[in-house]
């Protein structure tokens, strides 16, 4: 499996242009070769997203082009082989329109470019409270519009030094297992990733051991198929305070199949050099 380095930008970058410089700089052509070794996508803010789906398919020649085709740009760019897009939240409301001031769906989320969408967040879990129902709901909308889905789950610091990391994913993962169809197509299982982010990693600087991250992908993994015979081989990424200089060891590391990258994924350099590590 090619390594999945996926770039959540956040609540970032200030305007649409800067946005748009950092996939013009991605999608330069001497980095095509790294980008064809893995599966790369950028995680844009919502409101960012349809000009950067735009800007992709100006920058890539495969694409059709022309407002006529807008649909099937969109579409393309979803599966765009080099970088692919994915948004960082939808309505739990509702996988269509409805009166949800503020709200964004997996249908509109799919019709500005996105093919994928980041469901439990520790960001959304401690902002604004999501927990279990609520993401049920999300993943079943991002299901149903046939998003794929990166569920994030991980461990507080105080849950961390109890050594209860094991327990606390396992039950995140619940939300997961129970949303998921008993007959689950390889097309589905294909479109779920996991993200393990523990907490406590995410924008500080401070990271598990490798062992520590690969003996929980190993797990996850284990619940998983467990869960599912038809997940036969599941994909679990690792995020937190991945940067050039560590991404190598993680890469290594048994059972990780990427990285799910916040801060460094907002340089273009930094974001390749991530890149670069894990497709070596
Ligand atoms: P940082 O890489 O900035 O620690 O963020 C990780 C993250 O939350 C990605 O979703």
């Amino acid at each position: 499996m090619k390594p999945w380095v996926i770039g959540n930008w956040k609540q970032n970058p200030k305007s649409i242009k800067v946005a748009q410089a950092l996939i013009s700089d991605l999608l330069r052509t001497d980095n095509r070769s790294l980008l064809s070794q893995c599966q790369m996508m950028v995680i844009p803010s919502t409101v960012h997203l349809a000009k950067v789906a735009d800007t992709i398919a100006n920058l890539e020649p495969n694409l059709s082009h022309g407002d006529s085709a807008t649909l099937i740009v969109k579409a393309a760019v979803a599966d765009n082989p080099l970088l692919r897009l994915g948004g960082q939240d939808i309505s739990a409301l509702s996988a269509q329109v409805g009166a949800y001031t503020g709200d964004c769906s997996a249908a509109q989320l799919k019709d500005c470019g996105a093919a994928w969408v980041l469901i439990g967040h520790s960001e959304r879990r401690q902002y604004y409270n999501e927990e279990e129902k609520v993401l049920q709901k999300k993943l079943q909308n991002a299901l149903s519009e046939q998003l794929g889905v990166i569920f994030c789950v991980g461990e507080t610091e105080t849950q961390y030094e109890s050594g209860d990391t094991l327990a606390v994913i396992t039950k995140q993962l619940e939300v997961l297992t129970s949303s998921l169809p008993n007959e689950l197509s390889q097309d589905l299982a294909n479109r779920i990733i996991v993200a393990y982010e523990p907490v406590w990693a995410i924008g500080t600087g401070k990271v598990p051991t490798v062992e520590e991250v690969s003996t929980t992908h190993l797990a996850i993994k284990d619940l998983l198929t467990g869960f599912n015979s038809q997940i036969t081989d599941p994909i679990v990424i690792y995020g937190g305070s991945v940067n050039a200089d560590n991404a190598a060891q993680f890469a290594q590391a048994k059972g990780v199949d990427g990285a799910l990258v916040g801060g460094a994924s907002l340089k273009a350099d930094k974001f390749l050099a991530i890149a670069q590590a894990f497709v070596k």
